[in-house]
Parts: structure tokens; C-alpha cells; sequence
């Protein structure tokens, strides 16, 4: 009886201690929105974001990016309804006032010059800086080059509360890994890496991600080496990228076929299984230039890194030039063709079209006099017109094309019935390679 006694008020303390933690999340994009779903689901938890139209969306159960299906961000928004966990997404200040946790997921872009822009950052830590009280812990989770968080953030977060950055507040950093799109490897089961301002604030931070990540956490020793962790990870896989880039570009010349080599190649146990492609996306593509830029702060200027990231950029020049070659060689017309583009995401099975490589196709097809019609059934054609200043469909055209570009391997291409969409002698090139017999070229 005791024991029962005893235990449960352990367990009570348990769940006041967790009642106790209210967290904040700024910015519920493609990272906030399923990182406040999953907290929600053991915390209280308010979703802050600037933009009215999505906390409008989210509070009636819909995420326009598909991260989190209707039925968990209902649950969870319902929940806040009717007790002390859950998710409450609002655009006002006071309504994170009381929280002692603020995560911060806003975006880390790069301007037209490749360099980082910390706009975002800044914002989002002088809305923090507004309502951070003694004992609160900030923690960082945008995409950045080691010190941005206590070089950058913290200064500002002292400035605006007037508070004293490991004496009344502190600071962790924790990188996020999702995928956009992947089903599989969600954030609860991604290990994550975590950090602190101070030790002690470190498996603070840490305990509060390990209640949560069923995949586990890994505590770094410091913010600087959590951060310098995500931002390689990144650059690792831009510049193997750009290796089979380079790769693709010597057996297209050397008339070998790439798919057949790193097939062969990739028998061998330590073969790293990288695929040719174009390098989009606010991650793999943006990523490398944050550390490029600290580095050369630093006076060192990178090679490998930023050899990767111009490789890669070429490759939407470089496929198009593929497909015209092709053309020509195949007698078709190139002046005035009819291209069928099959996608404009930046990845395969997501809606998510920022700093999409397929627009560098199109506009390069597009200058040599081609007539090109995108077809994509999960990009929304509004945003790509506003991002892009481009058209797109969302349902298959009823007529057929000179050429067919397979830019983006959503699932919904590999069932395509080819031989409605082609015209005679027309080709199909497989930027992806996953089409097999059906190409007449991969890259
Ligand atoms: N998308 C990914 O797959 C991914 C994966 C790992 C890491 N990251 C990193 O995570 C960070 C966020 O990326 P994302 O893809 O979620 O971005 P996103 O553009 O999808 O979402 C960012 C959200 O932040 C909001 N926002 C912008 N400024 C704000 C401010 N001052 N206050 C409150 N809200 C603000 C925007 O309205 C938007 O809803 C970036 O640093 C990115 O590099 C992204």
C-alpha cells in the first residue's frame, strides 16, 4: 500500500513537474509545426508565428505544408481545449508571456549574394526578448554557423528584456534533422542533438527533448559544437552530391551510363550510395554558404565546400542543355518544342517549392525558344506563381509534348502512362532515374 502511495506520488510529481513547463514555439513552419504537435502531446504548448492566414489554419486542424496529418494537429489543438497539455497557435505577444521554454524554428535563408541573412533570427529573438523573465531557457533550433546563437541571438535578447544572458536567463541549441515529406523519419524519431548554455542547462535541455524523442538525444558539449554539427551534416551530403554531379557529367561524355556505374560501384561495403540531381531546397543548398561565410570571417576560404555548392548550382543549365542536345540529335525542333516539365517541388512527395533547382531547367529551356507546361500535383500553383512568377498545373494535360523532363520523383510520375503524353519521336529524360526502361536518358 505504501509503495502504491508512494508511487504515485511520484507520479504526481511527474506530472506537475511537467505542468510546470510551458514552452513556446516561434515560427511553425516545415520544423515548428511538427515539434509543437509532438511537445503538445506531453506539455502545454503555445505556436507563435507571424503569419495570421497560418495560425488561422492551424487552429482549425489544417497545415497547408503536410507535416502533421488533420487528425494529430486536431487532437492535439483539441486537447488544449479541454486541459492543461496541447497546442494553442496564436500571432500575439502576451499569449507567450507566461511560457519558461521558448524554441526557435524561423527560417535561415541566404540573400541574392549567397549570403547568410539572420533577419529572421533576430526578430523572432527580440519577440522572445519581450516577454523573457528570470529562469526562462531559449533554445535555438534554426539552421546556423557555430556562434550565431551566443554571438548573435543572445545580445539581442539581453538587450531587449535587460535581463543578463547564464545569471537570469539561458540558452541551448538543439538542430533539427526532418526531411520534408518523409513519413518515416518524423521528429520523434530522429535522434537529436542537444545543448547548453551551461552544464547544467544542458541536461536540462536535454531531459526536456528526451521526453519527447523516442529515438534519443545526444547531449554536445557545447552550443558552438551543436550548431557546427548540423550545418556539416548538410555541407557532407552537398558536396557528395556534387561528386556524382561531376560524375554524371564525365560518363555522359564518356557515354557510360552513370545509374549502371554507381550500381556497380555501391557493391562495395564502403561505397557511400549518393544519386545525381539537382540540390534545392532551404537545407542541402543554403546550408554550406553558413559555414563558407564564417569561415572566411576567419580569413580561410573554403575549396571543397563552395567548389560543391557551384557545381551543384549548374546542374538546372546542365540538364536543360542535356535535353536539347538530345532533341536535336533526335531531329525534333527545339524552337517553339512542347516540354512537359513533371514537377517543380524542390523533393519528391511535398509541396515545398523554395529554392526549387527545377526552375533553372525551366528558364534555361525557356531560353532556347521552348514552350514548357509544368505539371506538378503537390506544389500549390499560387505559391509558385508569387515565388517564381511562373505557371503551373496541378492536373495531367490532355495534350502531348515534344519532350518530357522528369524533374522531381513524385510518386504519382512513376504510374504515368508515357505514351499518352508523348508525340512521336518525342523523348523522355529522367533527371531522377527512376523511370528505368521507360527513358531514353538519365542524367
Ligand atoms: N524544412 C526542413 O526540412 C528543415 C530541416 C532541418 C532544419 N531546418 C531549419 O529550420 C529552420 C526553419 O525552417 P522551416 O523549413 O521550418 O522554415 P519555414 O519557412 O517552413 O517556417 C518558418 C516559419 O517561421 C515564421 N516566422 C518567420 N519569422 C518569424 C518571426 N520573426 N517570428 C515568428 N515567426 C516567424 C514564418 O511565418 C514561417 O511560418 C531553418 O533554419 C531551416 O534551415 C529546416
Amino acid at each position: 500500500m505504501d509503495l502504491f502511495i508512494n508511487q504515485s506520488v511520484h507520479n504526481l510529481k511527474k506530472v506537475q513537474n511537467k505542468m510546470n513547463i510551458k514552452i513556446a514555439i516561434i515560427g511553425l513552419g516545415y520544423v515548428g509545426l511538427p515539434l509543437a504537435r509532438l511537445f503538445s502531446t506531453k506539455y502545454s504548448v503555445i505556436g507563435f508565428d507571424i503569419n495570421q492566414k497560418r495560425i488561422d489554419e492551424l487552429n482549425s486542424g489544417v497545415d497547408t505544408t503536410l507535416e502533421v496529418s488533420e487528425e494529430d494537429l486536431q487532437k492535439v489543438i483539441l486537447a488544449n481545449n479541454s486541459g492543461e497539455i496541447g497546442l494553442f497557435c496564436s500571432n500575439k505577444i502576451e499569449d507567450i508571456a507566461s511560457c519558461n521554454y521558448y524554441i526557435v524554428t524561423v527560417p535561415t535563408p541566404v540573400d541574392k549574394n549567397n549570403r547568410p541573412d539572420l533577419t529572421p533570427l533576430y526578430k523572432a529573438s527580440e519577440t522572445v526578448g519581450k516577454v523573457l523573465k528570470k529562469g526562462d531557457i531559449v533554445v535555438y533550433e534554426s539552421t546556423v554557423y557555430p556562434g550565431v546563437t551566443e554571438d548573435e541571438c543572445i545580445p539581442v535578447l539581453e538587450k531587449i528584456s535587460g535581463l543578463k544572458f547564464n545569471i537570469d536567463f539561458f540558452a541551448g541549441y538543439s538542430p533539427e534533422r526532418i526531411n520534408p515529406g518523409d513519413k518515416e523519419h518524423t521528429v520523434e524519431k530522429i535522434l537529436k542533438v542537444t545543448s547548453g548554455s551551461t552544464p547544467e542547462i544542458g541536461k536540462k535541455v536535454d531531459e526536456l527533448y528526451r521526453s519527447v524523442i523516442t529515438a534519443g538525444t545526444h547531449l554536445a558539449p557545447t552550443i558552438k559544437v551543436a550548431e557546427a554539427a548540423k550545418v556539416i551534416e548538410n555541407s557532407q551530403r552537398d558536396i557528395n552530391i556534387a561528386f556524382v554531379n561531376e560524375l554524371a557529367k564525365i560518363f555522359n561524355l564518356l557515354e557510360i551510363d552513370t545509374q549502371a556505374v554507381l550500381e556497380a560501384a555501391g557493391t562495395k561495403w564502403n561505397f557511400l550510395p549518393f544519386k545525381p540531381g539537382l540540390v534545392g531546397g532551404h537545407c542541402i543548398g543554403v546550408d554550406p554558404y553558413y559555414l563558407a561565410q564564417k569561415a572566411q570571417e576567419k580569413g580561410y576560404h573554403p575549396e571543397i565546400i563552395l567548389a560543391g555548392r557551384r557545381l551543384n548550382d549548374s546542374m538546372g543549365e546542365y540538364v536543360a542543355g542535356q535535353v536539347v542536345k538530345m532533341m536535336i540529335k533526335k531531329n525534333i525542333k527545339v524552337n517553339g518544342a512542347k516540354i512537359l516539365m513533371l514537377g517543380i517541388a524542390f523533393k519528391e512527395n511535398c509541396p515545398d517549392v523554395r529554392n526549387t533547382k527545377v526552375v533553372d531547367v525551366v528558364k534555361a529551356l525557356k531560353d532556347f525558344e521552348t514552350d514548357v507546361t509544368i505539371y506538378d500535383p503537390w506544389a500549390n500553383p499560387l505559391e509558385v506563381k508569387h515565388e517564381y512568377g511562373i505557371e503551373t498545373v496541378s492536373s495531367l494535360p490532355n495534350n502531348t509534348f515534344d519532350a518530357i523532363v522528369l524533374a522531381v520523383a513524385h510518386k504519382e510520375f512513376k504510374d504515368l502512362d508515357f505514351s499518352k503524353l508523348k508525340n512521336q519521336n518525342a523523348i523522355v529524360f529522367d533527371v531522377k532515374g527512376v523511370l528505368k526502361d521507360l527513358a531514353d536518358a538519365k542524367l
